[in-house]
């Protein structure tokens, strides 16, 4: 589907984001792994949720979706006789891989075409190190990939990348090991699964160490709350149209997650957090208008507390007197698709001055963008990213952009429903 967007006048109202996708992923995974009956509530079902769902069930679970809430009852796990698709779900395919670590099971994963480009060497190496065995594609660094686990000790382990697929992969499978492990990183990843499983008293964290106690968990039940990543496009869109204001409601928190939110406070973000819940994962509501936006520069060391935003820090820079700059962001190029190409090509289709890096990108600011027509990458956040960069302008038509079923389903109604408003 191709999607074509008008400029818009005015942009006003309130959006609630969907549920945060790397959160109903950890939940569905945990829930596979616990003692009874878990309950899921306000899950996010989109693309990549249901590649999750089908894995764990195709490994033995009984996954019932109700309305609002998702029930999981773990089974003893089964050797699933076909191999798992994982679409395009990276967080599925990594994670599962760590999931499939702990059974002595010979199980098979496989990816869209995307997916199938994705580095897996990053959650193999881990793993391997763990006890598990793997073979596939290029040496087990791509999918198709085969797993067999099982009987796994206790390990130290400081990874190179910052990367919470890895390190919950690892985490997964370090539960069912045989003594204790440890694990680092460079730069510290989203922690959704260490703020979770620490309230079980099976993993703690000291001085940037994560300890991982071998044991089971209970069941569970847990409320997911609405994806910072999603809320991101309403955010910027409010920053950077001149006549904005949007209320974005039951956003989380995590200081893990907002990145973008110090960087555009950089900016001069005209921005108001409200109603902020303290829970194991944060939320509340952002206030954001139109803002008068100033060139930032951001470093290797900001980059995974805004990994799936650095994209935006462009749209925004487009928008902004004076240069923005991006460096050590070479992770993008990893992602659903090469976001930094993408980037910058669909920036530079609409007039900005952007220059590509190996590892970021330059944009000076100020010059108006204009009507264009992109490719959204088989990439929901590019999708989205031109939608909003197209609503700031004179109008967009987007390439295939129903791949923001990926993450948001209904990104595109939420939209309309701000221009009218
Ligand atoms: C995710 C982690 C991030 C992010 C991805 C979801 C997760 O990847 O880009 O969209 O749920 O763990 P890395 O932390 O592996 O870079």
């Amino acid at each position: 589907m191709d999607i074509e967007l008008n400029g818009a006048k005015k942009i006003r109202g309130t959006v609630t984001p969907p549920p945060d996708k790397s959160i109903t992923h950890r939940a569905l995974f945990f829930s596979s792994i616990a003692n009874g009956t878990c309950e899921i509530r306000n899950p996010l079902i989109s693309d990549d949720t249901r590649r999750t769902v089908n894995v764990i069930q195709n490994l033995g679970c009984y996954v019932k979706e109700g309305s609002g809430i998702v029930t999981v009852k773990p089974l003893k796990f089964r050797e699933p006789s076909m191999p798992l698709f994982c679409g395009n779900s990276g967080t599925t395919a990594r994670i599962a891989l760590g999931l499939m670590a702990r059974e002595p099971i010979f199980a098979v994963l496989y990816g869209d075409e995307s997916l199938s480009k994705r580095p897996m060497d990053r959650v193999v190496k881990p793993l391997k190190t763990l006890g598990a065995r793997f073979d596939g594609r290029r040496n087990s660094s791509n999918l198709p990939i085969a797993v067999k686990g099982g009987n796994l000790k206790g390990t130290d382990y400081t990874s190179k990348v910052a990367s919470a697929q890895v390190k919950t992969a690892f985490i997964i499978a370090a539960l069912s090991a045989s003594f204790n492990s440890t694990y680092k990183e460079p730069y510290e990843s989203r922690d959704h699964s260490e703020r979770f499983l620490e309230q079980f008293g099976v993993v703690e964290r000291k001085d940037g160490t994560i300890t991982i106690h071998p044991s089971t968990i209970p069941a569970f039940k847990t409320k997911v709350v609405g994806d910072f990543s999603s809320a991101a496009f309403f955010i910027v869109l409010g920053a950077i149209h001149p006549n904005a204001r949007v209320e974005i409601k039951n956003v989380g928190l995590n200081s893990t997650r907002i990145g973008l939110l110090n960087v555009l406070k950089k900016m001069n973000l005209k921005m108001e957090i409200v109603d902020y819940n303290d829970d194991v994962e944060p939320y509340g509501t952002i206030i954001v208008e139109s803002s008068d936006l100033q060139g930032v520069s951001v470093d290797e060391n900001e980059i995974p507390s805004m990994i799936d935003e650095v994209p935006l820090v462009a749209l925004a820079g487009a928008f902004a007197n004076g240069e923005t700059i991006v460096k050590g962001a070479g992770e993008l190029r990893k992602k659903e698709s090469d976001r930094i190409k993408a980037t910058v090509e669909i920036l530079s289709r609409m007039g900005a001055m952007i220059e590509e890096y190996e590892d970021g990108f330059r944009v000076i600011g100020g010059r108006p963008l204009h009507e264009a027509k992109v490719e959204s990458f088989g990439d929901h956040r590019m999708a989205m990213l031109a939608s909003v960069a197209g609503l700031c302008s004179d109008g967009i038509k987007v390439k295939n952009a129903d791949c923001v079923s990926i993450s948001y389903p209904d990104f595109f109604l939420q939209l309309e429903g701000l221009m009218k408003a």
